[in-house]
């Protein structure tokens, strides 16, 4: 019997079936073990306490034996659930695409970082601009030939008949839009800003540019301010084993007029075939100078008084220099192979 009750037991394959064996079994009213038990009354006597122990046995060995299939019951199911939902953690996980900043916007955060060190509040202007500002406020006016430094993108609108938009070539404008609001000086203030200009692309022009324009004034502003100036920033940039070389240049807006350059970091200064730097061995990141006194006195400054010096950083040309980058076409070209780099 107890081999029969095992056999059907270890048939029993879910919570279900086990219900059922225990009813058939050891069910109180007519279950096989429990009418075994009743069955007492027709056993001799004497032999009525051995066989009282014996189905007792019994009993309390189908029931331990129940448990016992209870809980390996659900261990498997537990483990069947495991096994098809596993995760193998030993695999490598998937990469999740990382955004990040942009090499021109890292560069000139770092430049306006360390013009703030140095005092410089930053502001900002629009990229679409008047005339008057781009040009004739700095000196340039219609039929000057020196409009001709800078290939204009016009907008093709005449507001009232003569005032004429243009995406401004540089952020020079804002030389005046910021003297403007400021009743008297001082003034020391970095202005980053896009520029656009209608030409040719090589490996040092593009387009669309990058500018931080700079603009210190007050009485007694020298040149020598505008280069203790320059060269602090240029080591923040580049370090201290760069070679810087200024020169004489000519801007209708500052005189006097300079340029600096850095030496190429292809060529080493003496590539004729760099296409970088065209042979040059240096490579301009700024044009800069002493602000035209006429400027001073048109913002309603005392000329007489107080000077300044003003500043045009390219900053693509900054972050070229400092990563050894051969075309400033990379920037924009959107090439992630590029981008990922940086
Ligand atoms: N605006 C000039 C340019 O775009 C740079 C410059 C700025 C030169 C300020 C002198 C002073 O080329």
């Amino acid at each position: 019997l107890e081999a029969e009750a095992l056999a059907a037991l270890e048939a029993a394959a879910d919570d279900a079936a086990l219900d059922r064996w225990r009813a058939e079994w050891l069910g109180r009213q007519d279950g096989r073990v429990t009418v075994l038990l009743r069955g007492i009354r027709e056993v001799a006597p004497d032999e009525r306490a051995a066989y009282g122990a014996a189905v007792n046995a019994l009993k309390q060995a189908l029931e331990a034996r129940l448990e016992a299939r209870r809980q390996a019951l659900k261990r498997a199911e537990l483990e069947r659930l495991a096994r098809e939902g596993a995760i193998d953690v030993t695999l490598p996980g998937r990469p999740q695409p990382l955004g990040r900043l942009h090499p021109i916007t890292r560069t000139l955060r770092d430049c306006l970082d360390a013009f703030r060190a140095m005092g410089f509040r930053v502001a900002e202007g629009p990229e679409v601009e008047w005339d008057r500002y781009n040009f004739d406020a700095a000196r340039i006016p219609e039929d000057h030939p020196a409009r001709d430094m800078w290939d204009t993108i016009w907008v093709n609108t005449l507001i009232d008949g003569k005032r004429r938009m243009l995406l401004r070539t540089h952020t020079t404008p804002n030389q005046i839009r910021v003297m403007e609001r400021t009743p008297q000086p001082p003034v020391r203030v970095v202005v980053p800003g896009k520029c656009y200009r209608q030409e040719a692309t090589d490996a040092t022009h593009e387009w669309m540019l990058t500018q931080i324009e700079g603009l210190a004034v007050d009485e007694g502003v020298r040149m020598s301010d505008l280069k203790g100036v320059l060269y602090e920033w240029a080591r923040a940039m580049f370090g201290t084993d760069r070679r810087i070389i200024f020169h004489h240049s000519y801007f209708p807006f500052v005189e006097p007029g300079v340029e600096m350059a850095i030496d190429c970091f292809i060529c080493r200064g003496d590539g004729r075939q760099c296409h970088t730097c065209h042979g040059t061995g240096w490579i301009e990141i700024l044009g800069a100078g002493m602000v035209h006194p006429e400027i001073i006195d048109n913002a309603g400054y005392d000329a007489s008084r107080v000077t300044g010096f003003a500043f045009g950083i390219g900053v693509e040309r900054v972050a070229m220099l400092r990563w050894g980058i051969e075309d400033i076409r990379h920037f924009y070209s959107n090439d992630l192979r590029f981008l990922g780099q940086f």
